[in-house]
């Protein structure tokens, strides 16, 4: 499938649209490796800008996936002690990992201002949302 939209357009359109129709997300963004360094890079994001652009493995619950190619649902982020607050107001997150070629090359994190809200039904929204990235990154469709 052709589009005329760049890799980087459609990872924004997504973010956007993510965070507007669904109305626990209020904070949408993906970091990508940077496989040399072993930290994380905020790529695309919808939301209040965040400080938290880098960040390394296994540090705060991005840096743990990275680690685990693992989901990680946390319905309450007080309750987490290797967390990294972006906002005074996020109460829960989502990380879903994005894999290319079977391999962890980045993420999706969302950040919730409820608690408790992610269910089975986001992961595996969000799990078919990643794949389609990783489509889009190998060959831009
Ligand atoms: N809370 C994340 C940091 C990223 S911000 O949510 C955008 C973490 O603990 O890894």
């Amino acid at each position: 499938l052709h589009s005329t939209l760049s890799t980087e357009e459609k990872l924004q359109s997504i973010c956007d649209l993510l965070r507007s129709k669904v109305t626990h997300y209020d904070w949408v963004g993906f970091y990508f490796h940077k496989e040399d360094e072993k930290v994380l890079e905020l790529a695309q994001y919808s939301g209040t800008p965040t400080d938290h652009t880098i960040i390394p493995f296994g540090k705060g619950i991005c840096g743990q996936v990275a680690v685990s190619n693992q989901n990680f649902v946390v319905p309450d982020v007080k309750a987490q002690d290797n967390y990294i607050a972006c906002s005074l107001t996020v109460k829960s997150e989502i990380v879903i990992p994005v894999f290319v070629n079977g391999k962890n090359i980045g993420q999706i994190d969302i950040d919730s201002e409820t608690l408790n809200p992610f269910t089975e039904k986001d992961e595996r929204f969000l799990e078919w949302v990643c794949s389609e990235v990783g489509k889009i990154l190998v060959l831009n469709c």
